[in-house]
Order: C-alpha cells, then structure tokens, then sequence
C-alpha cells in the first residue's frame, strides 16, 4: 500500500500548528509556536491578540514543517485543517492557508472537528482499538463517546454547565495562579491533602457531568477563610478539588464501559495531560482489564499533530470538501 502524508494544520485557539504525519500514525515533523506567555497577561485568551498572532506565524510554521520534514509539497497526499470548534478569527487563518496550499498545489481540502483530532492524538501512540469509550476532557468540552469505528460516533454524556478545563482554570485564577492554571492546580494537589469537604456534583445515574456548583464551592470556601482572617492550605485546597473531579470522572466513565461492554478507554483533550486523572484511570483500568491509552503530554494541548492523524482517516473516505469551507465555532462532533 502506497504511504499517505497528510499536512496538518491547527489554529483553533492558541497554538499555531502544523504537522506532517504518515499513514495516520507516524509523526514525521510537528511545528507548534504556542501564544500562552501573552495570553497569560490577560487572564485568559484575547481572540484578536490570538488571531493577528495566528497570522504572524502561519507561514513560518508551514515553512518549518516542510523544512524540518525534508519534503516537498508534491509529497503530501491531502491538506488537512481544523474548521471548528474554536475562536472564529482563529479557525479562519488556518482554513486560508489550508485553502491556498490545496489550491496552488492541487490536494485534497481535508476539513477536520477538533475534539476528532484530540481523540486521533492517541491514534500516534498506539492504533484505536474499536469500540471503545472515549472520554473528553478539554478547556471547551467534557463528552463521553462511544466509539465502535472511526465514523460511528455516539455522545452519551456531556456536562451540564462548565467544561472541566474551564473548572481548573477558575479555581487557579481565584487562588492567584495565572492562565492556563490548571497544570499548577495538578502539581499543588500532590503536595496536598485532600482535607476539605466540597460537594460530589451530578452524582446520578446519567453520563453528564456538572462543574460549575464544585466551582462555586471551592470559590467560596477560599473567600470565607480569606473573609475570617484565616489561610487556607491551597495546596491542600487544590487535592480536595482534583479528587472530586478524579471521582466525578472515573465513576461515569468506569459505568459506561461496564453498561456498554467495551474493553477499551481513551482520553482525549489538554485536561487528559492531568496526572492525578490518568493514574487513578490506570489504576482501575488494570483491575478491570480495560485497554487504557492516553495521548502523550505534549499532545494532550492542541497541536496539528493530531489533525493530521484524524485528516488521514478521513482522507481514506474521500471525506474533502471544496474551498468555500468556512470556520464553524460551535461545530458539534455528534
Ligand atoms: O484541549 P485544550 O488544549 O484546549 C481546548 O481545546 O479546550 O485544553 C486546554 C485546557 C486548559 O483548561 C488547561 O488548564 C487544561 O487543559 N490542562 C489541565 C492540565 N494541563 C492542561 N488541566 C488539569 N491538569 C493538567 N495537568
Ligand atoms: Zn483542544
């Protein structure tokens, strides 16, 4: 079988990525220049500041891409690129490049969903192993799926209200940790105890989840010690709160791979580089006999990396689209 190289290209949010990966598994050259250090500044992510930076670092990513790779554009089977979820001004410097690559050398126009490409990210580790249960877990998204092949896609759950991403981010902002806070939160819980009492949320008998009353909880649990005159091990504060998330996950997760009878797991999104999550998944994985593959950390975040992996099966079946795509901000998966 002939080998297919597809040309990634990811500017969803604050990354500017582009990727070359062989036969949807094989990363042959990855280039990402993150924005997070001006990001930072402000709290969180301005979406002009991301797209005038996005335009700024486009070229040389593709550019750096083909150079590092030691290929040409002749040897690129199809150019695939995200169109959505995501900032729109964003989505839309990657889709223009995207467009001009496949128009002047004449490729397929690969159009791929974001949270696909977090899913394929694992795809560059170890081959997806079908059915199988995938757990979401993003600044934007937190989804269970259910996978039985690459293009039957089944959403069971999804949170109610705030993405567990965001959750962690609004907890380290309140405890003074700059964006993106969850990271920090992650490394404070190990040097915690879990001493504090916060509410288990949405502890029913459905695959959502919910994260904004947890949120509040510990928002509030910080101010009344901050209002009283007293400190707060935040450290401690961070362990209580990664435990009530570890346990809010693992318990839905773990359901639905026993009600649907699937074997293997998979997590998806920058929340999956979380250490305390993956190895509470690991341990019960192991007790079970689950199959368990996480991407690795430096592709947990948004990269290209894994657009190129997700672009190759979609490539496969001749998934392309013509060059009026357009970026759609809250494209849904399923
Ligand atoms: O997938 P991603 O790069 O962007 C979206 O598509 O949303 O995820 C970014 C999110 C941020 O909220 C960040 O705080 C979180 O992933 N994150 C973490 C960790 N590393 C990144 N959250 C908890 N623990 C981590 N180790
Ligand atoms: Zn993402």
């Amino acid at each position: 079988m002939k080998d297919i190289y597809i040309l990634g290209i990811e500017t969803s949010c604050d990354e500017t990525s582009c990727s070359i990966i062989k036969n949807g598994s094989e990363e042959i050259s990855t280039t990402v220049l993150s924005q997070v250090d001006i990001h930072t500044l402000y709290g969180g992510v301005v979406p002009e500041i991301a797209s005038r930076n996005h335009v700024k670092d486009i070229v040389f990513v593709i550019n750096k891409c083909l150079t590092d790779a030691k290929m040409s554009m002749d040897m690129i089977g199809g150019i695939a690129v995200t169109y959505g979820p995501g900032l729109v001004g964003s989505l839309l410097v990657g889709i223009e490049a995207a467009k001009t690559l496949a128009y002047i050398f004449d490729k397929p126009l690969i159009p791929v969903h974001h949270i696909r490409s977090h899913i394929y990210a694992n795809n560059l580790e170890k081959e997806l192993k079908f059915p199988l249960i995938c757990l979401v877990i993003s600044g934007g998204h937190t989804e269970l799926l259910l996978i039985k092949d690459h293009f039957n896609i089944t959403k069971i759950g999804s949170t109610l209200d705030d993405a567990v991403g965001e959750c962690y981010d609004k907890v380290a902002r309140v405890m003074g940790i700059s964006y993106p806070g969850g990271p920090v939160i992650d490394k404070m819980a190990h040097d915690g105890k879990p001493i504090y009492d916060l509410p288990i949320p949405l502890n029913d008998d459905s695959y959502n989840f919910s994260f904004s009353g947890l949120k509040s909880a510990v928002i509030n649990l910080y101010h009344n010690y901050e209002q009283a005159g007293k400190t707060i091990d935040k450290n401690c504060l961070a362990s209580s709160f990664q435990d009530v998330v570890i346990s809010s996950l693992t318990t839905k997760t773990m359901r639905a791979l026993k009600e649907y009878n699937v074997n293997n797991l998979v997590l998806a999104g920058g929340v999956s580089a979380n250490k305390g999550i993956r190895e509470k998944f690991e341990q019960l994985c192991k007790e079970k006999n689950i199959d368990f593959s996480f991407p690795r950390i430096e592709y947990c975040t948004d990269n290209a990396a894994m657009v190129g992996a997700a672009g190759y099966f979609l490539y496969k079946e001749g998934k392309f689209t013509d060059l009026k795509l357009n970026a759609d901000s809250s494209a849904e998966l399923v």
